[in-house]
């Protein structure tokens, strides 16, 4: 096996398999996912072989079923175990599951017609070594596409207090998880394609794909939408709730390693719990709720040279 600077097989570590289902349980709705499909060619009966690389909990790998009803192989690879298995049983029978890297697949050569990533060469100390991986693993002329972040995430709560402590909360973990990267990896201090798209193409250009095209997924989710039953909301709510209490520990770790006070990172946590408990106890209130989350992504995709 080739030397890896980044040992991903701790990654539950930062963000655990319900933690990572919960927070995007709503962000595809089903005009995106027919875009996606559009966009990766799963309409095609020529893909007939997926593989889909830094999988985690398989959210996206659930998505890949859905689009392509059951009909195609899907194979994952990932190498945080804790992942891997939570998704192998949540998606017994529909995708195969394998340990490994994406700088270094356990795949033959021309193995898939589409391989593809979800929010995986955002976190990479180097992006180019994972897209060649992916090239080599892909048959000619089939398709190497990643989804990532564009320009970030923004959630919106009906109440300043909570949305301050939040935002301290996002820049404090994004601060914590990334100073331990370059501290203890061989992770660059500069970060060249964060929320930079353009980056992500000349990546895609330079490791040899052709016909690339670049295309956009904004997200838009509003809490008291009325198109969401009531209840499925509320299982939503109570399912956040059940990811603060386990995150205890974590929270206080990761968060005053990123800058936070132990007070801001009660204060935080209490005016969250609230909030949730609130709208749990009276559901009648989701539908006054401005609770809203926006979230950009970019789908880049391009050819295997025949
Ligand atoms: C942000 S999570 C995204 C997981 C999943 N694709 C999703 O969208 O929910 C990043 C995933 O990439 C995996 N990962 C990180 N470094 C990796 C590497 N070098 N090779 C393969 N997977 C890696 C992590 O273990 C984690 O599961």
């Amino acid at each position: 096996m080739s030397k890896i600077e980044f040992d991903p097989r701790f990654w539950h570590n930062i963000q655990g398999p319900f933690e990572m289902d919960v927070s995007r349980r709503f962000e595809y709705d089903e005009d995106s996912l027919e875009l996606i499909r559009r966009w990766l060619r799963l309409h095609d009966s020529q893909v007939e072989v997926i593989v889909e690389v830094g999988s985690g909990s398989g959210y996206f790998t659930e998505k890949l079923v859905e689009m392509t009803h059951g009909q195609a192989k899907i194979v994952c690879v990932e190498p945080d175990d804790v992942l891997r298995r939570y998704a192998e049983t949540k998606l017994a029978g529909k995708a195969e599951f394998l340990s490994g890297y994406v700088e270094d697949l356990p795949l033959p050569s021309d193995y898939a017609d589409l391989t593809v990533c979800h929010i995986l060469l955002h976190n990479l100390p180097d992006i180019y070594k994972a897209v060649r991986e992916m090239v080599r693993v892909t048959r000619k002329g089939g398709i190497v596409a990643a989804i990532e972040p564009a320009i970030g995430s923004f959630h919106y709560y009906p109440d300043e207090t909570l949305n301050k402590l939040i935002e301290k909360v996002q820049k404090a973990f994004g601060k914590s998880v990334w100073e331990l990267r370059t501290k203890l990896m061989k992770y660059p201090r500069e970060k060249p394609w964060i929320y930079k798209p353009a980056y992500y193409v000349k990546v895609f250009h330079e490791c040899g794909l052709t016909e690339i095209e670049i295309h956009g997924i904004l997200s838009v989710f509003l809490l008291s939408d009325p198109r969401r039953s009531r209840n499925q909301i509320i299982e939503w709510l109570k399912d956040r709730l059940k990811v603060l209490k386990e995150t205890e520990k974590q929270d206080y770790v990761i968060l005053k390693r990123g800058g936070l006070s132990k007070q801001e990172i009660t204060r935080y946590r209490q005016k969250y719990r609230q909030y949730l408990e609130k709208l749990i106890k009276k559901p009648e209130l989701i539908s006054e709720t401005h609770e809203m989350e926006i979230t950009s992504r970019i789908l880049i995709l391009g050819l295997k040279r025949e």
